[in-house]
């Protein structure tokens, strides 16, 4: 009796001890390329915290020119400070990108496309995740308009140059959340009728479908995509919703630190003979499985027009 008293007085103690532990054990996936990057440049959106910070200094560390896109310019500079401190490296730059606003991601392509011949690796990381309803500068839901339909924009702008640069790599962050999301054509900026948790599930179906279609759209052409779940992660994207910060930190020594939590972006963009697996979506740094809706290549084929219609884009 006393002992039993005794071991559920220990219980959070004994967990505790053993968090970092529990922790490996459920972020197994470690990207263990070794490849190097002397002379590639690399884009990577939102790079300014959590997961794309983390994975902005490894690429720096491996001899890239890392551009940090990021909306907000001072933060974005004193990070790439911190990783140019870090790595050694000089070539990280921070350029203005505001994916909630089609005319900020056109600039910025116009000037990444003046200012540099090459681009390799190419990292659609940045994302919103249970905003209340709102809309972007053009009038796109936020989650649909952020997370989808800015990273499509900008991927079509950037194209001809990473096919120029070829083999070069695009990596989507999308996230197991797909599961739940599905594509309402009728309702695609959420006027109908919108739940804040489903519209992040919805665009990172989007994520997915895109991957798979750009993947089909560039056989051949020596570009490469792929789509990621990074893992539960602490990032800043729990920032809307106060139910999601308070299970976070409940939960906080189970989740991966976003260094954990970029392995599997890393994995992607750097690990030799990854090819044949274009357009496939990676979990842990393995192939995972996603979603009936993930893998109807109809669904995927209409969302590819319709997106192309609302961003004014010639349709191919
Ligand atoms: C990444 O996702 C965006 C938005 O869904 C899509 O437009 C783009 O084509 C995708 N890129 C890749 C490589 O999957
Ligand atoms: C949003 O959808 C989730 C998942 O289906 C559900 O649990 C939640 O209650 C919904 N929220 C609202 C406000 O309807
Ligand atoms: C793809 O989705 C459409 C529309 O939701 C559906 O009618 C069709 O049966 C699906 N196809 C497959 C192979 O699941």
């Amino acid at each position: 009796m006393v002992g039993l008293l005794l071991l559920l007085l220990l219980l959070p103690f004994l967990l505790y001890m053993a968090a970092p532990q529990i922790r490996k054990m459920l972020s197994s996936g470690v990207c263990t390329s070794t490849v190097q990057l002397p002379g590639k440049v690399a884009v990577v959106t939102g790079a300014n915290t959590g997961i794309g910070k983390e994975t902005a200094k490894e690429l720096a560390q491996r001899g890239a020119r890392v551009y940090l896109a990021c909306r907000d310019v001072q933060k974005g500079e004193l990070v790439a400070r911190e990783i140019q401190t870090m790595t050694g490296n000089e070539q990280v730059l921070v350029r203005k990108l505001d994916l909630s606003d089609t005319k900020s991601i056109r600039a910025f392509a116009n000037d990444f496309l003046a200012e540099e011949k090459h681009l390799h690796i190419l990292i659609n990381n940045a994302g919103v995740m249970m905003c209340p309803y709102s809309k972007t500068a053009d009038g796109f839901e936020m989650h649909m308009g952020v997370n989808h339909l800015g990273h499509f924009l900008l991927t079509h702008l950037l194209l001809e140059k990473l096919k120029e640069s070829a083999p070069s790599r695009i990596v989507n962050v999308s996230s197991l959340a797909h599961h739940l999301g599905r594509i309402h054509f009728h309702n695609l900026q959420g006027e109908k009728f919108y739940n804040s948790s489903l519209a992040y599930c919805h665009s990172k179906l989007a994520n997915i479908l895109f991957t798979k279609e750009l993947a089909r759209r560039l056989k051949g052409s020596g570009v490469t995509a792929y789509s990621v779940h990074p893992g539960t992660v602490q990032s800043e994207l729990v920032r809307h919703s106060s139910f999601m910060r308070w299970m976070w930190r409940l939960f906080s020594f189970f989740i991966k630190t976003p260094q954990q939590g970029a392995q599997t972006s890393l994995y992607c963009a750097l690990t030799e003979g990854l090819e044949i697996l274009s357009g496939k979506h990676f979990s842990d740094c393995h192939l995972a499985w996603v979603s009936a809706q993930a893998r109807n290549e109809t669904v995927a084929r209409r969302l590819w027009d319709v997106s192309c219609d609302l961003l004014g884009l010639p349709m191919d």
